[in-house]
């Protein structure tokens, strides 16, 4: 699809507007049977719970993640409890309980709505409360591309369990950015968990054709990227830098992974009362795209070279001064924000492609079956998949997973 063809999609287009028109009748009265039957969930209390903006949106009847329902009622009850306990705590350290009754971030609402925001591009950053220094050194880089049309960015973060002067920090910062989704969750080893609340959120509220999750110390060659995904499939596609160091662990880093939309679909499409959960997301997406895809010939699974993985580049000499590193790379993972801020300089970030680069399959690449048995994991990594629907937690006690840096 031509950046053309997708701008059709958009209400500037004047050609669309009797078609708007005309889908507003049917929609309209789609919508008045369809409310009927939220009604009930919509009159729930959501205190803290923050509206969507409805910019760049058509009217069309959406809906359709009304199964989930159990998985955002638990989502819900967990920050209202959280809260209450965080209440607790205070009141027996002697503060005043109702002066500190709620948590002063918003926490996002993962409540379907009727009108979707269309994008080519979700992008997704997970980023830990207290990296206010990586959110700077991206905000000043790669995310001024992020244009909230065709590409819409978003900052996921932990809203729970923070400290008050942390609380007061992510508040100020929200009021001039307004580009953070707080999720209720303590900072813990969850990404798993988090991985199922964002993509929730994401279909909840965008009609997207592609979702890139990544991870907050990567610099982004985000012109590059969108040229290229007019280029590439619409469909079945799981798009990252792969691992294929052993035999039957085959997997997609959480780093950095471009879904279609098709794939988290059918991730949300599993029992919201057995669907798994694990701490790394990246085990979890690979059990989850086993389950689904049994043994994967269908989907079409992009291991880029040109994602720098490994390493973090922040150890590495090559990386320090850098120039132009779009030029070889589409990505660069742990890069520390001042070499965001270096690379974003003189990044030669080009709308332009003059060849498509080669969609390299992980099944070309990689010289073992594109196997993942999770129980062929060991040491650090090894955890047991547990229900999302119990809000499992795995290391009690850790605080801010800091990963292999
Ligand atoms: C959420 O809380 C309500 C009220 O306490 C309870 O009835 C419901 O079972 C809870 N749901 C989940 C999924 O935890
Ligand atoms: C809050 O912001 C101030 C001012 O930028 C900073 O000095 C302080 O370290 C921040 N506190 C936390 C907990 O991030
Ligand atoms: C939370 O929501 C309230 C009401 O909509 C708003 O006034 C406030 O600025 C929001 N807080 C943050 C941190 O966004
Ligand atoms: C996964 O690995 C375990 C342990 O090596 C083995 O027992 C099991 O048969 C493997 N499962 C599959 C589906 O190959």
């Amino acid at each position: 699809m031509t950046a053309t063809q997708y701008r059709m999609f958009s209400v500037n287009n004047p050609w669309s507007s009797s078609r708007i028109i005309a889908g507003f009748i049917f929609t309209s009265a789609i919508l008045l049977i369809v409310s009927f039957s939220v009604i009930g969930y919509n009159s729930w209390p959501r205190l803290a719970y923050a509206s969507t903006s409805l910019k760049h949106t058509i009217p069309r009847t959406t809906r359709g993640y009304n199964r989930l329902q159990p998985l955002i009622d638990m989502f819900y009850n967990a920050s209202k409890g959280k809260v209450l306990n965080e209440q607790r705590q205070i009141s027996a350290l002697g503060d005043k309980w109702p002066s500190v009754a709620h948590s002063m971030l918003n926490m996002s609402s993962l409540q379907e709505v009727d009108n979707k925001v269309s994008v080519l591009l979700l992008l997704i950053v997970t980023t830990a409360p207290s990296r206010f220094d990586r959110r700077e050194a991206i905000r000043a880089t790669w995310w001024k591309n992020c244009d909230g049309a065709e590409v819409m960015c978003k900052f996921f973060t932990d809203g729970l369990q923070l400290t008050k002067e942390l609380q007061k920090n992510l508040s100020a910062e929200q009021k001039i950015h307004r580009d953070i989704e707080f999720m209720p969750f303590e900072e813990t080893r969850i990404f798993g968990i988090r991985f199922l609340y964002q993509i929730m959120w994401a279909k909840a509220k965008y009609e997207f054709k592609f979702m890139l999750h990544m991870d907050d110390d990567y610099f982004l060659c985000l012109e590059k990227l969108k040229s290229e995904l007019y280029h590439r499939p619409k469909k079945s596609l799981v798009w990252g830098s792969y691992h294929c160091s052993f035999k039957d662990i085959i997997y997609v880093d959480e780093a950095w992974i471009i879904f279609s939309s098709d794939v988290i679909e059918q991730f949300l499409s599993q029992d919201p009362q057995t669907i798994l959960c694990h701490p790394h997301s990246d085990q979890q997406i690979a059990v989850w795209l086993s389950t689904l895809y049994g043994s994967k010939k269908s989907l079409i699974e992009f291991h880029d070279g040109r994602l720098h993985h490994y390493p973090p580049a922040r150890k590495l000499d090559k990386f320090k001064n850098l120039p132009q590193v779009c030029n070889n790379f589409l990505g660069v993972h742990g890069s520390s924000p001042e070499m965001i801020k270096k690379f974003g300089r003189n990044s030669a970030d080009r709308r332009r492609i003059l060849k498509l680069p080669k969609l390299t399959r992980i099944t070309e690449t990689c010289h073992f079956p594109n196997v993942f048995n999770i129980s062929k994991v060991a040491g650090m990594y090894q955890f047991d998949l547990r229900p999302c629907i119990t809000n499992p937690r795995w290391t009690p006690g850790e605080g801010m997973w800091r990963g292999s840096q």
